[in-house]
C-alpha cells in the first residue's frame, strides 16, 4: 500500500480487530484478569505516551536519549557504513535520527510498529530530512512472527535491530528470549541488535516514574478501557477504575494495574464481566535488569554482548549484541 507521502511505501501487516477481541475476551475472563500491554498503543494511546516521556519523574526516555547522544560516533564506528536499520517499535523516531546522523552512509530504514498513522507520520518526517535514505515502515505486531520486505538492491553491509526505550522490559524474560531469538532469524548471523534496558534501582525512583504528578501514566493506563469501548462496544466507566503502580521487587519489576472502584459490571459486544470492590485488571510489566542479567539474556538468546553503554547515573543502559 502506497503512504501519503511518495517516498514511503507501506507494508501492512497490522493486527486485526478480531484479535484485540479474543485478547481482551481471555485476559477479563483469567481469574486475575489481565490486558497485554500491547494494546497501548492506539493514537491517543501513543499520543499520551509521549507525553509520558515528557514528565519529570519519567527518567528513561531522557536518559537514554543523553547515552546515544553522548555516544552515537562510537556506536557508529562500531556498526560501520551502509547499514540498513530496523525498528522494532518505532515510536516518534527521534532517536533513530541520532543513529542516522552519526551512521555512514545508511542504506534503509525499517521501522516497525502496531500504531499504523503515528509510524507513518513520523517515518513521513524522517523521509523529508534523509531524503537519500530508502524508508520501508512496516505496519506489525512485533511480538508475533513476521517478514520484512524485500528492499531490492540495498543489500546492506550490516543489518541492525535497533530496540530503545527498554520496551524488552515489557516482556517477561522468557518471552524476551523469545524476542530476542525471533530478531535472530530475522537480522541473521552477524547482525548487531543495539537494546535499551531500564537498570534496577531504589523502588522509590521506579514507583514515582510510572505514578507522575500530572496524571499522564494514569490516563495512558485508562485508555485501554476507552479503546475497548471505542472498538468493542464496552461499557467501561472510564472514572470507575484507578491507576496503580507498584514495584515487585521479587519479580524485579514495575507493575501497573487499574483498580475497580466498586462493585461493578462491565459488557464488552454484549458479554459480561463482573468486578469486585477492589479487584485489579493487570495491565503491563516492566522487567528492570542489572547488566549481567541482561548480557546473560542475550546470550541464551543466541547473542554475544559487544558493548555496553550507561548514563553516570547508572538509571538506563545500552546494550549493541552480535548475532551470532
Ligand atoms: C514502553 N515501555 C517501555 C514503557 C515502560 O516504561 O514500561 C511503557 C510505560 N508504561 C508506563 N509508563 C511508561
Amino acid at each position: 500500500m502506497k503512504a501519503p507521502d511518495a517516498s514511503l511505501y507501506l507494508h501492512d501487516l497490522e493486527p486485526s480487530i478480531a484479535e484485540f477481541r479474543t485478547a481482551v475476551f481471555e485476559g477479563l475472563s483469567k481469574p486475575r484478569k489481565t490486558l497485554p500491554c500491547k494494546y497501548f498503543y492506539d493514537a491517543e494511546g501513543s499520543r499520551l505516551f509521549e507525553r509520558i516521556c515528557e514528565q519529570p519523574e519519567y527518567y528513561p526516555t531522557r536518559t537514554e536519549f543523553q547515552i546515544l547522544e553522548t555516544y552515537a560516533g562510537e556506536i557508529a564506528r562500531l556498526i560501520g557504513p551502509h547499514a540498513s536499520l530496523v525498528e522494532f517499535g518505532s515510536g516518534a523516531g527521534i532517536k533513530i535520527r541520532l543513529l542516522l546522523e552519526a551512521l555512514e552512509q545508511p542504506r534503509a530504514y525499517l521501522p516497525v510498529d502496531i500504531s499504523r498513522e503515528h509510524m507513518l507520520a513520523a517515518a513521513a518526517d524522517l523521509a523529508r530530512q534523509f531524503p537519500d535514505l530508502c524508508i520501508a515502515p512496516v505496519c506489525a505486531d512485533y511480538t508475533q512472527p513476521f517478514a520484512l520486505p524485500t528492499l531490492h538492491d540495498l543489500e546492506p553491509d550490516t543489518q541492525v535491530g535497533f530496540f530503545p526505550g527498554s520496551t524488552i522490559g515489557n516482556f517477561t524474560p522468557m518471552e524476551a528470549r523469545v524476542f530476542l531469538g525471533r530478531t535472530h532469524t530475522l537480522l541473521g548471523n552477524g547482525a548487531m541488535m543495539l537494546v535499551g534496558v531500564d537498570l534496577r534501582k531504589d523502588g522509590a525512583v521506579l514507583t514515582a516514574a510510572y505514578n507522575d504528578a500530572a496524571g499522564i501514566t494514569a490516563a495512558f493506563n485508562r485508555n485501554l478501557l476507552r479503546r475497548i469501548n471505542d472498538v468493542l462496544q464496552g461499557t467501561f466507566d472510564l472514572t470507575g477504575f484507578a491507576h496503580k503502580a507498584l514495584w515487585n521487587p521479587e519479580l524485579g519489576r514495575m507493575e501497573m494495574h487499574l483498580v475497580s472502584q466498586r462493585v461493578q459490571s462491565v459488557y464488552i459486544e454484549g458479554r459480561r464481566f463482573d468486578f469486585e470492590d477492589g479487584e485489579t485488571i493487570h495491565t503491563e510489566n516492566s522487567y528492570k535488569y542489572t547488566i549481567p542479567q541482561f548480557q546473560q539474556l542475550a546470550r541464551e538468546s543466541g547473542y554475544s554482548p559487544v558493548a555496553v553503554w550507561t548514563d553516570t547515573r547508572q538509571l538506563f543502559s545500552v546494550h549493541a549484541l552480535r548475532a551470532i
